[in-house]
């Protein structure tokens, strides 16, 4: 690991799956566990792990623990026991494409397994998928860092980060690699409410690895961008549609709004196993309503005013139009539209 990528959420020790409790950050530094298809299940659904890389690689171990256990009961006839189990895992989270990809990877797998115990096989591919998808962020950071002038600061939303994903991050691999290229003199950070993961885990993870952040409130952003503070806005993304309208984090959409406005670039970096070539558009995209409660209480405590109800839709879908460049490990697709996403897939 190089000196601006330290952190690996997602590991393979012991023969199980070992996850940092990203809700615990940045107080605690806790792992927990999994044995079992269940825990990974529980953990992707209560964000244990997030992020739409990050909940791809540890669906695809899950179906390593899932195949364990089944075989454990059932020996050879494992095959016609896992789907109760993989339909489970398909449902933890609906929004990030990931998920999905990686199970119906996994599966792939099963047509071609030979005889006897199929886990070392199985987790041969999970580590596979996890160790392709940090190639893709440092492919990405590369690309990404090259469009950026020098000298200059970006915004970014949310957590993209090693913690989002297998390693060094997408949006956050891009402005790791072009800090490392002194291209970029530090970040402004979104809190991204109301989870918070850019105020616990973004700027968790730039002080670790010594990159200068600060923190805003999400809607300081447009006041920023007046302020001629920044050149980029840099994100990810949990689904791009196939006309390359892109689903992310909620507040995603305003910031490209206020973005184009102030006539600052908005890139968006996603590898291309967050791209869905079967959805056309991205009003289509499934997006994701939490509890009430992550809005109306803090630590567990009701801050909110007694009898308001609240809305927590904790993605939204920003139009093609608003993006200038989305940079996937192919390449990078300026001002994207349907035509650009199917020749930069089929490269
Ligand atoms: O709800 P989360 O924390 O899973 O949402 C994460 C995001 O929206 C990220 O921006 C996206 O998954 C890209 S992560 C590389």
């Amino acid at each position: 690991m190089n000196t601006f990528d330290t952190i690996r959420a997602i590991r393979w020790q012991d023969d199980n799956l070992v996850l940092i409790d990203q809700r615990c950050l940045p107080l605690r530094e806790e792992t927990i566990v999994c044995t079992q298809v269940a825990d990974a299940i529980e953990a992707i659904r209560d964000m244990v792990v997030r992020g739409a890389p990050a909940i791809g690689i540890t669906s695809a171990f899950a179906v390593v623990l899932a195949v364990r256990e089944r075989y454990r009961q059932y020996g050879d006839q494992w095959q016609q026991h896992i789907e109760d189990d993989l339909q489970r895992l398909s449902e933890a989270r609906p929004t990030a494409v990931n998920l999905g990809w990686a199970i119906a990877e996994m599966r792939q797998q099963f047509a071609n397994l030979g005889a006897g115990d199929p886990v070392p096989q199985l987790l041969q591919h999970a580590q596979l998928i996890h160790q392709q998808d940090i190639d893709a962020n440092q492919t990405m950071g590369r690309l990404g860092s090259a469009l950026i002038d020098s000298g200059t600061h970006v915004l970014t939303h949310c957590n993209t980060g090693s913690l989002a994903t297998g390693g060094y991050g997408t949006a956050l691999g891009v402005i790791r690699s072009a800090y490392q290229a002194g291209r970029i003199e530090g970040v402004y950070a979104d809190e991204t409410r109301p989870w918070l993961q850019g105020s616990r885990l973004t700027a968790w993870e730039l002080v670790q690895d010594r990159i200068p952040v600060s923190l805003i409130a999400d809607s300081a952003a447009a006041y920023l961008m007046r302020q001629g503070q920044i050149s980029w806005v840099i994100v990810g993304a949990d689904r791009i549609a196939a006309n390359g309208d892109v689903a992310n984090k909620i507040g995603t959409y305003s910031t490209a709004i206020s973005a184009r406005y102030h006539q600052v670039k908005f890139m968006v970096v996603a590898p291309t196993t967050t791209v869905d070539m079967s959805i056309a558009q991205g009003a289509h995209i499934p997006i994701e309503t939490r509890s009430a409660t992550e809005l109306l209480e803090c630590n567990h405590q009701r801050f909110a005013a007694e009898g308001s109800s609240a809305w927590n839709p904790v993605f939204d879908v920003t139009p093609a139009e608003l993006i200038d460049a989305i940079v996937t490990e192919k390449g990078v697709v300026m001002q994207p539209d349907s035509v650009k996403i199917a020749q930069m897939m089929s490269s």
